[in-house]
């Protein structure tokens, strides 16, 4: 297994090599088939019973105990330090899995608002330009307070209601700029990163499917409320593109 230090104090993820044995990815895999049609959600990334399930799973690993223990610890270190809170609570678990079915997913560069994000691959999309990949900024954002993470998320938020072609440009600029950067990710891996000061999001897919389960733990709480009202558009506009 080969580490970086802190995942939470620079914005390149910590690795953790060849976490997630074969068998169990396929296992997780043939589980996603045989569950879609129970659980599939329609932005392929909310919170499931089958999320939760696989992270059981792992947790059954002693490869991914190490690593989930020692990107805790760094969290919650760099919550003392940065925001002068002890933070704790259960972690939220999703799946989130995309296809060429699935643009509007996609291009949504936004900040999480869990301080630590474990990121597990289970299946990449077809090699090439367009496969799904993870894209991170550079620099982590200087302002973590209440009002700028408020204003910061609206900002966003009316950014992802743009045409993907747009958000897309803004992306592929930023990534020509070099101001963030295209992570190739590895089944078996395990990636830690503090998702709420690192902006962040994802390539589309034009071929295959990729899946990931997504951990986030630590909500610092400094959203105002903004999260309840984001969710609610985000659910509305869902209802509307339904219709
Ligand atoms: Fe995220």
């Amino acid at each position: 297994m080969h580490e970086n230090d802190q995942p939470d104090s620079r914005t390149a993820p910590s690795v953790f090599e060849r976490v997630v044995p074969q068998n169990l990815l396929d296992f997780m895999n043939a589980s996603i088939d045989d569950a879609r049609d129970r659980w599939w959600p329609r932005d392929g990334r909310r919170a499931s019973p089958t999320a939760h399930n696989f992270a059981s799973l792992l947790r059954g690993l002693d490869a991914f105990d190490a690593a989930e223990t020692q990107a805790c610890q760094s969290a919650r270190r760099w919550a003392s330090t940065m925001l002068g809170k002890e933070c704790g609570g259960e972690p939220i678990c999703m799946l989130r899995c995309v296809d060429v079915g699935s643009p509007s997913q996609s291009y949504l560069r936004h900040f999480d608002s869990h301080i630590l994000t474990l990121l597990i691959p289970l299946q990449l999309a077809a090699s090439g330009e367009r496969s799904g990949d993870l894209i991170m900024y550079r620099q982590p954002r200087r302002s973590v307070s209440a009002m700028s993470n408020v204003i910061t998320k609206a900002r966003l938020f009316l950014e992802h209601g743009m045409p993907v072609i747009a958000r897309r440009a803004l992306l592929m600029r930023d990534l020509e700029r070099g101001l963030c950067e295209r992570i190739a990710c590895t089944p078996g891996n395990v990636y830690a990163f503090n998702g709420f000061v690192t902006m962040h999001g994802n390539l589309d897919v034009a071929s295959g499917e990729r899946r990931t389960l997504i951990i986030h733990y630590y909500d610092p709480g400094r959203t105002v409320g903004l999260r309840v009202i984001t969710r609610t558009m985000r659910a509305f506009r869902d209802r509307l593109a339904d219709l």
